[in-house]
């Protein structure tokens, strides 16, 4: 055997060896779920090493990302979760957890800006603020279960961006509900409220998250969409949101929340835009 194969086989062994050591180790004295998790990392951490095979600059290059998006967190900045976002994990997490049977109105995350505590409206009402400008919407329909019966009393907390691309959750103040707020069916399982258009808008592109897409040749746009949770008496809680189908982003999520099933058309009538929409409920297990 030439010298160089000689340096290869015993090189590739080494490198073997210390995948199965560790492997060996969590076998030993872990057990449960907990052995289950450090099981399938350990292999699928040195499999992403072992094909990208990362020189030592670049590894301390990921370990500086990391620490520096431990440090972008604080009370308003979350920048893990907007890793695991713009990954496509957090979409992944929620499809995995939210399998929902054929019919049933698709999930989507829940996102950073929703408030716990928005007003509670009757139907009919506008939940923008006098000066808020955009587009008014008219938005109704009836929330149901899978066999088309309404559903009474369920509730939809709703929350979506301002004209300005912003949230309320965003204001400074920290207690403005523009563009928020709650609403219940009745007895016909009818809802209806009016608002302003959504607008697409950037996730913080100001952080080590911001550079990572950059460097990937990616953009921090996330196409225009309502957030709704609904949540009745005896049906599992559904979060979703609605995505308007003439937004340009729309085929390129930063954070991969769009579905097919969730994509909504605005209709232009005599009293402004209306959409009609209505959401489907699976009860609960
Ligand atoms: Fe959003």
């Amino acid at each position: 055997m030439p010298k160089s194969a000689r340096i290869d086989a015993s090189a590739a062994s080494a490198e073997d060896e210390v995948t199965r050591a560790v492997l060996r180790r969590v076998e030993e004295s872990s057990e449960g779920r907990m052995r289950e998790l450090m099981l399938s990392l350990t292999r699928h951490l040195h499999g992403f090493i072992r094909e990208v095979e990362p020189s030592e600059a670049e590894w301390m290059a990921a370990i500086r990302f990391l620490t520096e998006t431990g440090k972008k967190c604080d009370e308003r900045r979350q920048e893990f979760i907007l890793l695991s976002d713009t990954l496509g994990a957090t979409m992944l997490i929620d499809a995995i957890n939210n399998r929902k049977p054929e019919g049933a109105t698709e999930s989507s995350v829940l996102g950073p800006f929703y408030q716990e505590g928005a007003p509670a409206y009757d139907n009919g009402a506008d939940l923008a603020d006098a000066a808020t400008g955009g587009e008014r919407v008219l938005i109704a329909g009836r929330v149901i279960d899978l066999d088309g019966a309404a559903i009474a009393g369920a509730e939809l907390d709703v929350w979506q961006t301002a004209p300005d691309a912003l949230y309320a959750a965003q204001d400074a103040s920290g207690d403005s509900f523009n563009l928020c707020g709650r609403l219940t069916t009745g007895a016909d399982g009818r809802y209806w409220f009016y608002t302003r258009k959504p607008v697409s808008y950037t996730v913080p592109g100001d952080g080590p998250v911001g550079a990572m897409l950059s460097a990937a040749g990616r953009h921090n746009w996330r196409p225009a969409h309502i957030h709704f949770k609904l949540s009745a008496s005896g049906y599992e809680t559904l979060v979703t949101q609605l995505f308007t189908d003439d937004d340009p982003y729309l085929g390129s999520d930063a954070v991969f929340g769009v579905k097919d099933s969730l994509v909504v058309h605005y209709v232009a009538t005599d009293d402004g835009l209306r959409l009609d929409h209505d959401f489907v409920m699976t009860a609960a297990s």
